[in-house]
């Protein structure tokens, strides 16, 4: 067992999970702090080296890291609709988190980002995990950043649409990524609990076009290649219209899919055993 205690915030997210998964396989002793303890696995519960706290990380955090070397932080706004703006949540409770780790002496904070985020800080939620990163890097603790490029969990889109008889894409649906698993990606962030990196800019092991990811949905069901590509100028009027017209928690994440599916997102380091194909043959059902 390692004698370090961990304290992991998002473990009930996509990421989170695998993250916590992945810190128990190593020994490590962890708290995880959640707004929900029923979406643990009721197995999990009962681990002798986890420790479940219940707060709200928006709010009071007091004393969560007492006792804590190291912290990993997952949380951010993603499909969440509890009213509340990226500000409050991928800045303010993240910077709750790291001043209560400042507060305890904590020695390092493990932070995920997301891929490019310098050049997204003109929209939403690029502004508030930016601006805490920005935080971090001046509070004189030891820090990482993860950067990781589009999830797994996201490329289920690309099925859902093809489901649907069509996928839908912009321009000439170019733009190359090379999405992650969360299991590969968690041990990248529990690596960095002992690593000297300050900023990690990581993806999956395969690099696609958009266009290939839909060919590749429509090839696991087994359906006619159809998709069907907006001109760009469309992709930018509706990020502009839908500032003004859609309710801001919808904006965000259109906001943030449109302004990434305008730009290629494969990072220096490609890394998992985890692969695009089988992952769509094992969801195609859901
Ligand atoms: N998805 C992608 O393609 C992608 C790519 C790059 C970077 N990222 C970033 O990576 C991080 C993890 O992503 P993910 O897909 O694992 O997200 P996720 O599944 O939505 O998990 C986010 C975590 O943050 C927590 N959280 C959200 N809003 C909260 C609030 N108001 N109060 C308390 N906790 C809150 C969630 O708690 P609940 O379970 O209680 O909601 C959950 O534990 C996010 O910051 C995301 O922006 C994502």
């Amino acid at each position: 067992m390692k004698t370090e205690k961990i304290l992991l915030a998002g473990a009930t997210g996509y990421l989170g999970q695998y993250i916590l998964a992945e810190l128990l396989k190593k020994e490590y002793p962890t708290r995880i702090v959640v707004r929900n303890k029923a979406k643990i696995a009721p197995a999990l519960l009962t681990h002798p080296l986890l420790e479940v706290v219940e707060a709200e990380v928006t709010q009071t955090l007091q004393g969560v890291c007492k006792g804590v070397s190291k912290v990993i932080s997952t949380v951010g706004i993603t499909q969440q609709k509890d009213g509340l703006t990226y500000e409050q949540v991928d800045y303010g409770a993240n910077k709750n988190l790291l001043d209560e780790a400042l507060r305890e002496g904590v020695q390092k904070f493990v932070y995920v980002s997301v891929f490019k985020g310098e050049m997204m800080r003109h929209i939403a939620i690029g502004a508030a995990k930016e601006r805490f990163v920005d935080a971090l890097k001046v509070s004189g603790i030891d820090y990482c950043i993860v950067r990781p490029s589009g999830f797994y969990s996201d490329m289920g889109n690309f099925l859902k649409m093809a489901k649907g008889g069509k996928v839908r894409l912009f321009g000439k649906g170019q733009y190359s990524m090379n999405p992650i698993h969360g299991e590969d990606l968690a041990e990248v962030c529990v690596a960095q609990l002992e690593s000297a990196e300050k900023e990690v800019n990581v993806g999956g092991a395969e690099v696609f076009t958009h266009t290939e990811i839909a060919r590749l949905a429509f090839e696991v069901l087994h359906k006619p290649v159809k998709i069907s590509y907006s001109p760009d100028w469309l992709r930018r009027f509706i990020l502009k219209i839908g500032k003004y017209l859609m309710p801001k928690s919808a904006y965000g994440t259109i906001e943030f899919v449109f302004t990434v599916m305008a730009m290629d997102s494969v990072t220096p380091l490609k890394v998992g055993k985890h692969r695009l194909k089988p992952y769509f043959e094992t969801i195609k059902d859901c």
